[in-house]
């Protein structure tokens, strides 16, 4: 049997069923791909049923208010990608007269849409013959054909595209595609596949060499920094707070926090010192109370946050009150967003 005989044998028995493998709708498949592109399936689901019952045509994501996408956006983080899903969605709608690009080159024009997702859309939605290479292609592929080059360079993925495209059959590239996608992710996964029950037991490369476990190789490793932040959640005698929007080119763009002291090299040692240095000595401060003993740690891709919170009790808030309770009318990020819906105010203030 064939490469893609075996994978597609074994995807008609083991697929996952899911939503958006119902359709044929391009614009239900594209948000699928853009939701997987930052979380898994299982995770992404949710946010997928939620996208479409929100907005069942891409007019409608179009139509609606930047704020509204990025709160239903909240919790998948990349924040720039719910603002190009947003941008894609008002070219398509306003630009295109609602239609999708037909085929895999203009698919490549959208924001958002690199070769992995173009490939996707246009087999999936479209049954061209195009081959997806993703994290689970590459690591499928590698230990098959016991491919040992770096995955993390350009001219190693033209490599795994040139074989993709050579085993991606012509009559099925849609359901090629899925197959391969579904079973990195589920049967050569990253550690510990069971590779007793592999279709390629007998001629998988990295099994027959025990190279399962470092397979695919990938060489390249980011830097990542440390950064610290300091959430200061000013409360005046009638517990309102106040809250800003980021707009900054950097991470959360767009998303709110409550006043922030933010710094790449250290700890905040004394932050009575640093309120009043932000707020150049106009804050009368009644209190400052530590709500984090020892700091949240947040992971994004290339950066370690080390997060803090403060209540600092005021006379006056340097700014416009926001309720506590309308907390939840804006976009957070969900390192935040947690904070605020764990938080017990009362037992701070009293
Ligand atoms: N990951 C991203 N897109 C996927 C799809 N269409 N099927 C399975 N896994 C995926």
């Amino acid at each position: 049997m064939t490469f893609s005989n075996k994978l597609i044998t074994w995807y008609l028995v083991n697929k996952r069923f899911l939503p958006w493998r119902e359709t044929k709708n391009p614009y239900a498949i594209w948000l699928s791909e853009i939701i997987l592109q930052q979380t898994r399936v299982a995770q992404g689901l949710p946010y997928f049923e939620a996208f479409l019952n929100t907005y069942p045509t891409v007019t409608d994501l179009a139509n609606a208010p930047e704020d509204d996408v990025m709160r239903l956006w909240q919790g998948l983080g990349y924040y720039s990608r719910a603002r190009n899903l947003h941008a894609t969605a008002k070219k398509v709608a306003y630009e295109l007269n609602g239609i999708f690009p037909p085929n895999y080159k203009e698919l490549l024009t959208l924001k958002g849409v690199g070769e992995y997702t173009a490939a996707a859309i246009a087999s999936i939605a479209y049954d061209e013959v195009v081959p997806v290479v993703d994290g689970n292609v590459f690591r499928v592929l590698a230990r098959v054909y016991g491919i040992t080059s770096d995955i993390s360079t350009n001219s190693t993925k033209k490599e795994f595209q040139t074989l993709a495209a050579k085993l991606i059959p012509h009559n099925e590239p849609a359901t090629f595609n899925q197959a391969i996608m579904d079973f990195g992710a589920t049967q050569c996964t990253p550690k510990n596949p069971d590779c007793s029950v592999c279709p390629y037991i007998n001629e998988c490369v990295a099994y027959a060499t025990n190279q399962v476990a470092t397979l695919p190789v990938k060489l390249s490793k980011i830097k990542i920094k440390k950064r610290y932040l300091d959430f200061l959640i000013l409360l005046d005698a009638n517990r309102d707070t106040i809250i800003e929007q980021r707009t900054e080119k950097d991470i959360w763009q767009q998303l709110y926090q409550f006043p922030l002291i933010d710094s790449f090299d250290h700890n905040t040692e004394d932050i009575a010192k640093a309120i009043t240095e932000k707020y150049d000595s106009l804050l009368y401060i009644k209190e400052i109370i530590n709500l984090t003993e020892s700091p949240i740690i947040h992971q994004l891709s290339h950066q370690k946050l080390h997060i803090k919170f403060w209540v600092v009790k005021v006379d006056q808030l340097p700014g416009t009150p926001t309720q506590w309770v309308d907390l939840n009318k804006f976009g957070f990020p969900i390192v935040i967003h947690n904070f605020i819906t764990s938080v017990d105010l009362k037992t701070l203030i009293d």
